[in-house]
């Protein structure tokens, strides 16, 4: 098998943004055994830099890469009964996310329907811990199998093995060292523990007149993102820029005072979890747009590339909302998105 690298390579439709920076070269590997020829490979082993690229839906590219972007587009799933009550679902790494949750949904597997139309691919999601309306990742992944870079061996991580918590894990804190390959999931084929506690979730199925099944609660997630965030396939975007910053009771206490309408989650340990949105809002930032780089108008957590904001663009403005969002309540807020 020969390996195709392709030199100076646009990476505009590679990641959700749309930001047209270059690679120095690019391949797209499409099995493990292709990956490990790459890993012996000259070009590999002689790159300067080299980026591992999921589905790009979380990373926003400062400027041209100088160095090897390896796209992981490794496909296969399956699952396999291992009771009456559960089935374990494995994905490679290159699946698409949504896609693969549909998949789910059609064999009448239970567990990721609140994770409907999340962009990006199988792999990263656990890097992130994704979540939303109430359930995250680490609810039901049982295993995954990744690449350790530094030995060229492959490991199995169980649950526990992950270290999973608000939109981080194990291999987030170990940045660049890990490739996930495939994950497991254990979900339910019957007895379906439903999540609607997210008070919108049942709005919507109420407002759709569909009763409480993993289907319509899949439909119901589809409606409220798509009434929200924007589709990065009209306009550039990562979902929320930034993560919920967590504070201490202290100091929420006395944000509340101040504002009685704050939005905010109480957590473990007495933390907690400030609506990172609603601060953005308040600092008005929420529709405001600076050239083609903007907060967008529906969720004012998610920044926006309206055309041909570039790497750079984007970043300067989310310095000036996390500084003006800090002036504001002495909150730092942090992005969730990795800039290269
Ligand atoms: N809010 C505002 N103004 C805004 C946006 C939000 O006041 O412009 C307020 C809302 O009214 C609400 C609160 O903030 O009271 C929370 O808003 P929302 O339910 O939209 O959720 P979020 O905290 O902004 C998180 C995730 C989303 C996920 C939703 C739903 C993070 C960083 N983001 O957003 O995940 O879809 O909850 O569960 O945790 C993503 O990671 O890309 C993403 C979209």
């Amino acid at each position: 098998m020969s390996l195709n690298f392709l030199k100076d390579f646009s990476l505009k439709s590679f990641n959700t943004f749309g930001i047209d920076a270059k690679a120095t070269s690019f391949i797209s590997v499409h099995s493990e055994q292709e990956l490990f020829e790459l890993l012996e490979s000259n070009h590999f082993l002689t790159a300067k830099n080299v980026l591992w690229l999921g589905g790009g839906s979380n990373i926003l590219l400062s400027q041209d890469f100088q160095g090897l972007v390896i796209h992981l587009d490794i496909k296969a799933k399956s699952t396999q009964k291992i009771d009456d009550e559960f089935s374990l679902v494995t994905a490679s790494t290159g699946e698409n996310w949504h896609e693969f949750v549909l998949w789910t949904l059609d064999n009448e597997l239970g567990g990721l329907e609140n994770l409907s139309l999340i962009p990006g691919n199988v792999g990263t999601s656990a890097i992130q811990n994704i979540g939303a309306y109430g359930v995250e990742i680490k609810d039901v992944l049982q295993s995954l199998r990744a690449l350790d870079l530094e030995t060229k061996e492959i490991l199995s991580f169980d649950n526990k093995d992950c270290e999973f918590a608000y939109r981080d894990s194990y291999f987030k804190r170990n940045k660049g060292r890990f490739v996930i390959l495939e994950i497991s999931f254990k979900l339910s084929r019957k007895n379906h523990k439903l999540r609607t506690t997210y008070g919108a979730i049942s709005d919507e199925l109420a407002k759709l007149g569909l009763d409480i099944s993993i289907q319509n609660i899949s439909k119901a997630v589809i409606r409220i993102r798509q009434s929200k965030l924007p589709d990065p396939n009209e306009l550039g975007n990562s979902g929320s820029f930034f993560k919920n910053p967590i504070v201490s009771k202290d100091l929420y206490c006395s944000l509340k005072e101040k504002y009685p309408d704050i939005a905010a989650y109480p957590m473990a340990d007495e933390k907690y979890k400030l609506a990172a949105g609603w601060l953005i809002e308040q600092s008005g930032w929420k529709g405001k747009r600076i050239g083609d780089a903007g907060m967008h108008a529906r969720q004012a957590l998610v920044l926006v590339n309206y055309g041909n904001a570039t790497g750079q663009d984007l970043i300067q403005l989310s310095k000036r909302v996390a500084k003006d969002v800090f002036s504001k309540f002495a909150v730092q807020i942090e992005a969730e998105v990795n800039i290269i």
